[in-house]
């Protein structure tokens, strides 16, 4: 195993979804539930959930897929894929090993993409956030949209200080304790505090080259919806 975020999630699987939706006391389901419903509303035929995890997205978007639309799941864990694909939606999703900056997709092709809670992942420089985005926009079709959740930076100096603290204080050791694994919930408390405010990520999206780039901030700016489009 090359990449070292690809080791991380074989640690994590078993107990990914509830450590979730207990650290955000429930907040990332409606985040989520947000996110797919951005890409149901425009509708087309042919939608990714990349970086998929354990599918809670693609098993939404399924849901929400009119006769005739095709949900495609890409991650490059073969253990997350395995939780998904243990989900009663799962017949209705094409499932795809993939990794995020050689996407095995071709140009102009998907009307919708999603991304949730993976962007931290790639962003291991700038360079290679921007050069997946960039993957995404070559494979989404003319006027497609490209959908991003992710954790953000509150506006408030107060209240990102009182969200840094809660991260240090509760994701690391309640991550470690439930699921036996201490470097992935060093490695989501860490990356966490340190990642971009919405507008930064905004730019980022735009330097990729989609246009209409907006975002809606959740929760006092703790996480963020950004929406783009080729
Ligand atoms: C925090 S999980 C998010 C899963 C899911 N999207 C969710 O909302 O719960 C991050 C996922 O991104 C995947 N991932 C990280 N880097 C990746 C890359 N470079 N290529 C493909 N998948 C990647 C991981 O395997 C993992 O399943």
């Amino acid at each position: 195993m090359k990449n070292p975020i690809q080791k991380i999630y074989t640690e994590v699987p078993r107990t990914y979804e509830i450590l979730n939706h207990t650290l955000t006391v429930g907040q990332d389901i409606l985040w989520r539930m947000r996110a797919a419903k951005t890409v149901a509303t425009e509708g087309g035929t042919l939608w990714l959930d990349m970086c998929s995890g354990t599918g809670e997205i693609a098993a939404s978007l399924s849901r929400k897929a009119r006769d005739g639309t095709t949900v495609v799941a890409a991650d490059f864990s073969l253990p997350m894929m395995q939780k998904a694909i243990n989900k009663p939606e799962s017949k209705q999703i094409t499932f795809t090993l993939a990794e995020v900056t050689h996407l095995p997709f071709r140009d102009n092709s998907f009307d919708a993409i999603v991304i949730s809670f993976a962007t931290r992942n790639i962003n291991t420089s700038k360079t290679n956030l921007t050069k997946a985005f960039q993957e995404f926009h070559r494979i989404l079709k003319p006027g497609g949209i490209f959908v991003n959740l992710e954790t953000s930076q509150p506006r408030s100096s107060l209240i990102r200080r009182l969200f840094h603290l809660y991260v240090k204080l509760t994701v690391r050791p309640i991550g470690r304790l439930v699921s036996g694994s201490d470097i992935a919930y060093a490695y989501l408390s860490h990356t966490m505090r340190r990642f971009y405010g919405a507008d930064e990520l905004a730019e980022i999206v735009l330097e990729a080259g989609f246009s209409e780039v907006s975002f809606r901030r959740m929760f006092l700016g703790i996480a963020a919806i950004h929406k783009a489009r080729k």
